[in-house]
């Protein structure tokens, strides 16, 4: 049995979605998050930034003893998994592939649409996950980066947040699309308001689940008796972290520490 704990990242306090998904479904792992919340966000920095911090942010994880890595983040999964697979002597699982299958699983008319950042659509990830594994699906895809500030606000039931989802899907929906993928770890926060709009016939696939279910097939779930201990790590603004992280999770975080990235890092 392998007691190391599992590591996730990702560009800040969106991931937490992410390790709320894995907490459930891995009671009994020890799990190690690191939000680098002093250089969030990743989604408008170019290709070699995000490469260049995802690879930071995951050595960083395997120094405190991470035995597979989590890449929360869709714009680092979209940008640099393969540098991380190719670099690191853990296994490192993104989110796009396991959110493609789960998009292509859901869809019945092929046609999927895909919501993200704008590293994240750029990349155009999604749609070719989508076509290696299915060449019929027809994929539209959005950049929504207005998103991940409104959510970072706490603003899920603002009006505001409803008008940005009216100006963003409108367009998206005249495709006849009946999937859509929420292809950035902030968008499950507000996932309600957004099938609100896009109504009951389109299915919302969510990058956090779809994860976890891969996590699941690789890892063998641990039994023990003792409940998997959390420790949480960000760059900067720990008290941000600490009061959107107790809504997200619905839980007091006991253990955050401080970390700077770069060049070598240190613990504050
Ligand atoms: N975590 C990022 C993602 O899933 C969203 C926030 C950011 O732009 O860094 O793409």
């Amino acid at each position: 049995m392998d007691k190391r704990p599992i590591g996730i990242f990702d560009s800040g306090i969106g991931g937490l979605t992410v390790f709320k998904e894995i907490r459930k479904r891995f009671p009994f792992e020890d799990i190690i998050y690191f939000g680098d919340t002093a250089r969030v966000p990743y989604g408008p920095k170019s290709r070699n930034t995000v490469i260049e911090y995802s690879i930071q942010n995951a050595r960083f994880l395997i120094q405190q003893g991470a035995k597979i890595i989590v890449v929360a983040c869709n714009t680092s999964s979209a940008t640099a998994l393969t540098q991380l697979q190719n670099l690191l002597p853990v296994p490192v699982l993104g989110v796009i592939e396991p959110g493609a299958l789960s998009a292509i699983n859901t869809s019945t008319n092929k046609r999927i649409g895909v919501i993200g950042t704008e590293g994240t659509i750029r990349s155009q990830a999604y749609s070719s996950a989508i076509s290696k594994l299915d060449e019929s699906c027809s994929v539209f895809s959005k950049p929504c980066p207005l998103f991940v500030p409104l959510v970072e606000e706490g603003w899920e039931d603002h009006e505001v947040t409803q008008l940005t989802i009216r100006e963003y899907l409108t367009s998206l929906l005249q495709n006849d699309i009946d999937t859509l993928v929420l292809g950035c770890t902030h968008y499950p926060i507000i996932k309600s308001s957004i099938q609100k709009f896009v109504g009951d016939k389109i299915s919302l696939v969510d990058s956090a689940q779809a994860v976890t279910d891969k996590l699941d097939e690789i890892l063998p779930n641990r039994e023990s008796k003792v409940i998997g201990k959390n420790r949480f790590y960000v760059s900067d603004n720990e008290e941000k972290f600490n009061s959107i992280a107790s809504k997200i999770l619905d839980l007091e975080i006991e253990k955050l520490i401080k970390v700077k990235l770069g060049e070598g890092w240190f613990i504050n």
